[in-house]
């Protein structure tokens, strides 16, 4: 080679070299997705030391190796503030760590109702500083219980408590209001707010905020969470609702105000759960469970121009009616609105309240006590259900529930005379807005239901006692829209009964979604649609069910915060949103509603919060049910590296183990309790005890890693000395001489591999087992709650990656594709909750309508596999910090029924930014393309059987250039390369 062409090539090289290495450099990083308690721009936050995040993104997206060494966060009191030397609050200074999650707010104590704003710089690999990201903020709500000075009222209540449960007791919303005036121009003006029931609130005849069911369901009688929301705008607002007429300019004082406050009875005072089916509550009616009236209590802070403050709270100058048009308010029954009885400008000051409709308010406590007979399954205790504060009020910490998306209606038809049934086209949980022109008086009727019946019908059975029926009477002035308030259903379909003669427009409904609005982050395709689309079904279901608590299904007398669903699903749920906040709420239940008092003090309950028990009489909690209370906080922690609130649970899950030491002293595996077990198997029970060993020592298992991940080196060691004990216990009970259990069934092969109680050495005999169980079962799962949650992953995780792929791609009974080939477009209950062939009765006849929900996300969980295993994004520390990407490609021509899966696309938004996983496999050769978050190393794993059979952007991999990529070797049938963020493209032969 002439010395010339040397030169060239060494130029040109070195170049290719510089461009790949010196993107990330030139272009920086740029800080991003700032957040406050992993919530975007929060406000009532409780915590004195918020937790900051944010994320990292090299301003070039193509550019690789990009990481954070070092950070530097302001804080002040105005945005104006943000820059260097004038952050009145904190100047963390530069921090050297790569650390974006959990970074404690260290600057000056912030006081109650304070609004704070933040930005952050971050320094990348190179030390090169990055411009401010834009500026955050958030909001602090009242810290201390000596911050609240309003007093909770009620509407004055001498009524008897309902008693009879065959009369539906569904009283008017309230309306109340307290006029007052502004002295002064305003500069700042908050509200805080809570109530038992549910509330609204509105000043100047405007709402507050869009936020539905506040302040959420706890138990009330421990904990109440209140909102703050910063309300100057509407007070300095002379909107043409608000200002009296032809009263003052805008700028003029004093101003005369009106705060208004619409209540509802909620899950304080309303239906809750299948209390009424099953006889349980006060008087056996399934209501008024932690209260018999409603209570209201805020605090609206004025801050004037000149300084001065004043505080409008709520007392007993306040005034109340129940005349107003919203005359059921039911989260389960429903709710009926007269438009004729609409209080035009109640909650404006320019209203003159008549006295005989608009009554004094009292203090809750002088409604007085209440008792009444509590039924529970078995027994019966007394109660009293007048007024009694919460022991504390505290911040919402998940994000608020509201409206996220609307769906126009699909088709309507008129299957009866006068009956038209609206098709949404999509099963969902929400309320309709209801547009109408009809004469005054016109009562028009909506019920809400799944499917609808071969004869047209709306099936309804499965709603059980839930009447989920709304009414609007019309005023009969043109065309009037109504959207209720206080209540939701889960539905497809919506049966109007009421219209006027003529033609029926499709937009008479309209769906309006509703759900916490967590931020989705997942995305999922594949070469199989039919999987595709059980991915979608999914995220419509986890919507669904994700409203104040993880529920078990929207459509039914249910909605409880069952735990077994909840554990097998949290991880699947990380993976379609960032339920973070969401599941950091419900832990808080969870801990609160752990039993205090008798032997199973410590244990967690069946579901969370708790209203009322239910099961087998005095058993309050089941085996793997109860271990949520440690699954969930780990799940969360693993995802999102919370150790915040691993710390804040600890003793309570150290309790729990405590207890389940106490119950379970000779680790035989325990039975008593409730016994929902491998919940919804088919026809393959696996005994309760045998399942009880597999949870404790998996409980016990994370409870080592999360103490280890505390530094509590000293529990770490007691927890995993206790899973070998539980180990070497179930060698014995269960593992016969020939290497297999003695329990055959596919789920208990299922838990012993899952939970590593068989460790790999001795895996062989057991996934033997399991694989012939499968076999012999006509390549068919038999598998319940918890079987089904692990039998792909263990089957991946021990060389069937292929049979485990069939299982995902099967169309037979039971299967994700079954469900869906027989028209589902949410996850069912029950594998078989229809069947073209049989209807609702199930594949082989005999389910039961009444327990057959169409929106119940437990054999979702499947997605984690898909997205873990089949595109293989993973965790390898928890928050994502170093990630592993291990696609796992079924062979080709590995499944007799179908195509093998041959392409898998699979994006997720993770805490440390966006990873994406897509492989392809194609005349022999496979493509992968991967996208590593900036802050992040992943190892790649690319199917091959050579390292120099391996390309990435065209170049050999072993000599390819790019900052922090490095070929570790060949692992397994794979080529694995240690790479930096960036986007990657790697070409291999297939290994078949
Ligand atoms: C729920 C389940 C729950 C179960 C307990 C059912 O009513 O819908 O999903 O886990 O009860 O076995």
């Amino acid at each position: 080679m002439g010395a010339a062409r040397r030169i060239w090539l060494a130029t040109t090289t070195g170049l290719a070299l510089l461009l790949a290495g010196g993107q990330a450099r030139s272009d920086g990083l740029v800080p991003q997705r700032l957040a406050c308690e992993w919530l975007a721009e929060p406000s009532g936050v409780a915590a004195r030391q918020p937790r900051l995040s944010w994320i990292v993104e090299p301003a070039d997206r193509e550019a690789r190796g990009a990481r954070q060494s070092a950070w530097r966060v302001l804080v002040a009191s105005g945005p104006g503030l943000l820059v260097d030397g004038a952050a009145d609050l904190w100047d963390s200074g530069r921090v050297e760590s790569a650390r974006t999650a959990e970074v404690a707010y260290g600057g000056k104590p912030l006081e109650s109702g304070q609004r704070v704003w933040w930005r952050v710089q971050v320094w990348d690999q190179d030390g090169r500083p990055s411009g401010w990201s834009e500026p955050a903020s958030w909001t602090m709500g009242l810290l201390a219980a000596a911050d609240w000075r309003g007093s909770w009222i009620a509407a004055p209540d001498a009524g008897p408590l309902p008693a009879d449960p065959k009369v539906l007791h569904l009283p008017p919303a309230r309306h109340y209001r307290k006029p007052f005036a502004t002295a002064k121009p305003v500069r700042r003006a908050v509200l805080h707010g809570t109530a038992l029931g549910l509330v609204e609130w509105s000043i100047d005849g405007r709402r507050v905020s869009e936020e539905l069911f506040q302040p959420g369901w706890t138990d009330y009688h421990e904990r109440v969470p209140a909102r703050t929301v910063d309300v100057t705008k509407l007070l300095q607002d002379a909107t043409d609702v608000g200002r009296v007429a032809g009263s003052e300019a805008d700028t003029d004082v004093p101003r005369r105000h009106c705060l208004g406050a619409t209540v509802a009875d909620g899950w304080y005072a309303g239906y809750v759960g299948y209390g009424l089916l099953v006889g349980y509550g006060p008087h056996r009616t399934g209501r008024s469970i932690y209260g018999k009236t409603p209570a209201i209590l805020c605090q609206l802070d004025v801050e004037y121009a000149d300084g001065t403050r004043e505080s409008i709270v709520t007392d007993t100058s306040w005034r109340v009616t129940d005349t107003g048009p919203i005359r059921e308010a039911d989260l389960l029954m429903g709710e009926t609105y007269d438009a004729r009885r609409e209080l035009p400008g109640w909650d404006t000051a320019a209203f003159v309240a008549d006295e005989a409709v608009w009554q004094p308010v009292v203090t809750a406590a002088a409604n007085g006590s209440t008792r009444a007979p509590f039924h529970e399954p078995g027994a019966s205790r007394e109660v009293d259900v007048g007024f009694a504060p919460p022991r504390d009020i505290v911040a919402y910490t998940a994000p608020p529930i509201r409206v996220t998306e609307t769906l126009p209606a699909k088709a309507v038809d008129e299957w009866r005379p006068g009956v038209h049934i609206f098709d949404l086209g999509q099963n969902f949980a929400g309320v309709v807005r209801l547009q109408v022109e009809a004469a005054a008086g016109t009562p028009i009727r909506l019920r809400f239901g799944e499917m609808r019946h071969a004869d047209g019908r709306l099936m309804t059975e499965n709603l059980r006692r839930a009447r989920a029926t709304d009414t609007y009477i019309c005023r009969g002035n043109g065309v009037e829209t109504w959207t209720p308030r206080f209540t939701y259903h889960g539905f497809q379909f919506v049966e109007v009964t009421g219209l006027p003669p003529g033609p029926v427009p499709l937009d008479t409904v309209t769906g309006l979604v509703i759900q916490n609005a967590t931020p989705a982050t997942g995305r999922f395709a594949c070469s199989d649609e039919t999987l595709t689309q059980f991915w979608r079904n999914t995220q419509w279901t986890q919507r669904a069910n994700f409203i104040e608590v993880p529920t078990d299904c929207p459509q039914r007398d249910e909605r409880l915060g069952w735990m077994g669903d909840a554990q097998i699903y949290a991880r699947t749920a990380t993976f379609n949103a960032d339920v973070a906040a969401f599941f950091t709420k419900w832990i808080d239940d969870v801990r609160e509603a752990q039993l205090r008092d008798g032997p199973d003090a410590g244990a967690y309950p069946d579901y969370a919060p708790y209203p009322f028990a239910h099961g087998k009489p005095g058993a309050k909690f089941g085996t793997a049910w109860t271990d949520a209370g440690v699954i969930c906080p780990w799940t969360m922690w693993r995802v999102y590296g919370d150790e915040g609130l691993v710390r804040r649970h600890w003793d309570s899950m150290a309790r729990f183990m405590d207890w389940r030491a106490r119950r379970d002293p000779d680790l035989e595996g325990a039975e008593t309790g409730n016994t929902w077990g491998d919940w919804l198997n088919v026809a393959e029970n696996t005994p309760l005890a045998f399942i009880d060993l597999c949870s404790h020592a998996q409980s016990a298992r994370m409870m080592a890693e999360m103490a280890a991940a505390l530094g509590r080196a000293e529990e770490a060691t007691a927890y995993r000395s206790r899973f070998e004990r539980i180990a070497a216990a179930f060698r014995r009970r269960h593992v016969r001489p020939d290497g297999r259990l003695a329990v055959d069934t596919q789920t208990a092969c299922v838990l012993a591999l899952d939970t590593e109680l068989v460790a790999d050495a001795h895996a062989a005999p057991v996934v033997a087992q399991l694989v012939s169980r499968i076999e012999r079962n006509g390549c068919r799962m038999a598998t319940g709650f918890l079987g089904t949650k692990s039998i792909l992953p263990v089957l991946t995780a021990h060389g069937h990656h292929d049979l485990a792929c069939r299982l995902f791609q099967s169309r037979q009974f039971p299967s994700w594709g079954f469900e869906v080939e027989q028209g589902a477009n949410s996850v069912w209950e029950r594998w078989d909750s229809y069947t073209k062939e049989h209807g609702f009765d199930g594949a082989t006849g005999g389910n039961n309508a009444a327990m057959n929900s169409f929106s119940h996300y437990a054999f979702g969980a499947v997605m984690e596999w898909a997205f873990r295993d089949l595109a293989g994004i993973d965790a390898l520390e928890p928050g994502y910090g170093r990630i592993r990407i291990v696609p796992r490609l079924p062979a080709p021509g590995s499944n007799p029924d179908r195509r093998p899966i041959d392409w898998v696309e699979a994006d997720y938004d993770g805490p440390r930014g966006r990873i994406e996983s897509h492989w392809r496999r194609q005349d022999g050769s496979v493509e992968m393309r991967v996208r590593v978050p900036a802050n992040t190393t992943a190892e790649v794993h690319v199917p091959a059987t050579a390292v120099d059979a391996v390309l990435e952007s065209g170049r050999p991999v072993a000599t390819a250039a790019a900052p922090g990529m490095r070929v570790i070797g060949l692992i397994d049938g794979a080529v694995v390369v240690e790479v930096g963020s960036g986007a990657y493209r790697f070409a291999t032969r297939a290994v078949d």
